[in-house]
């Protein structure tokens, strides 16, 4: 292989000299843009100081809608966005949840808050009309697209209950279309000139959407559709002054994840918020991607060693969650048995 490496380098030939040269140059180039953007990365996630709201109107009487804010993110974006000087809308499903997260922001914080309560699984077009009746008069700046659900389990697509799929779909795009439906024209016209302020629209987005995820097909597709959604808005909302962005998150502790115990890939709601607060309008893992943010320091890592190694729509990284979401799977049913066998010798006894 030298030989032949090394006769290529030595021969006349100025075709072969030609090829190398621009075989060279093209590594030179692959190499300096990942490392370019390794090193983007890096100093988005621990150097950069954290972006401020004052343009978003934090501390002068804006207020930001949250939905699914009554637990785990959401309620973190509530918080963590008082904090920052923001009066809340509060939308969610339970409101006995939500007048608890209302009362803490409002005694810690001391900002005003507002709190819609409905079932967002059923797209009711009543749930709308009251939410705009909430929003009106109120100079709203920021919306966070948060409410979401997954599977209760990983699931082959043909066992997954139609009840399930319509749940997720609804949720995760329709309702959340809908709802920026109503919040983002009052942002456009509280924002621009006349205001001097810029408005945000931030929704979640998954790892399942940034990779095709067997066992997890139509939470996978519902959270794939939002990039594309949210990105071709960011586009038309632009030059009304409104920053909008996809937030792409790998696991945090949560209700949904089932997972309580955070770690260094693991964060909980609280340090996976104050990472996105902090990096709004930095791309941080999501490198390539316009409009987008991967902000927590491990996510963004491995967001963007998937993307430049195997690929996102590899075979391999396809098979290795595949495998991943059997095993899941696996000990879910194992887990549930267990609790319908003791469940059983309850009632017996
Ligand atoms: N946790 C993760 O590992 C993870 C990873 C990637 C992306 N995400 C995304 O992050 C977002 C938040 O997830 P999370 O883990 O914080 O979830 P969570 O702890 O389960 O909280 C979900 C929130 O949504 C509300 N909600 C659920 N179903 C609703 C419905 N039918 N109508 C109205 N509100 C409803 C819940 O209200 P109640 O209090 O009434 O239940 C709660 O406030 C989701 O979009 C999720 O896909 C999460």
């Amino acid at each position: 292989m030298l030989d032949l490496f090394e006769s290529f380098c030595n021969c006349d030939c100025s075709v072969v000299k030609g090829f190398l040269l621009a075989a060279f140059a093209v590594g030179v180039f692959k190499i300096t843009t990942l490392v370019l953007s390794l090193g983007t990365l890096l100093v988005q996630a621990y150097v950069l100081p954290a972006v401020s709201f004052a343009k978003y109107g934090g501390g002068k009487g804006a207020w930001a809608v949250i939905t699914g804010a009554s637990d785990g993110i959401g309620k973190e974006y509530a918080l963590q966005l008082a904090e920052r000087g923001f009066n809340i809308v509060l939308v969610s499903r339970t409101q006995a949840k939500l007048e608890l997260v209302a009362a803490e922001i409002e005694g810690k914080y001391k900002r005003q808050t507002r709190v819609v309560a409905f079932d967002a699984a059923e797209d009711a077009p009543e749930n709308y009309a009251v939410l705009a009746k909430a929003l009106e008069g109120l100079p709203v700046t920021i919306l966070v697209n948060n409410v979401g659900q997954s599977h209760a389990i990983p699931v082959p697509f043909l066992d997954t209950s139609e009840e399930e799929m319509m749940r997720i779909v609804t949720l995760n795009n329709i309702v959340t279309m809908k709802i920026t439906r109503v919040v983002a024209p009052v942002i456009v016209a509280n924002v621009g000139k006349a205001t001097k302020l810029r408005g945000l629209i931030l929704t979640m987005g998954s790892f399942a959407g940034l990779v095709p995820s067997p066992l997890l097909c139509v939470y996978s597709g519902s959270k794939a559709f939002l990039q594309n959604w949210s990105t071709s808005l960011a586009g038309e909302l632009k030059p009304d002054g409104v920053d909008v962005e996809l937030v792409i998150s790998y696991l945090v502790t949560s209700a949904m994840s089932k997972i309580r115990r955070a770690s260094f890939t693991i964060p909980n709601p609280h340090r996976f918020v104050a990472s996105t607060l902090r990096n709004v309008g930095r791309r941080v893992g999501a490198q390539e991607r316009y409009a987008t943010v991967t902000p927590y320091p491990a996510h963004a890592l491995m967001h963007w060693g998937i993307e430049n190694s195997a690929g996102v729509y590899s075979k391999i990284v396809n098979k290795i969650n595949f495998v991943m979401h059997t095993t899941i799977r696996a000990r879910a049913l194992k887990k549930a048995a267990r609790a319908a066998a003791a469940d059983t010798a309850k009632k017996q006894s």
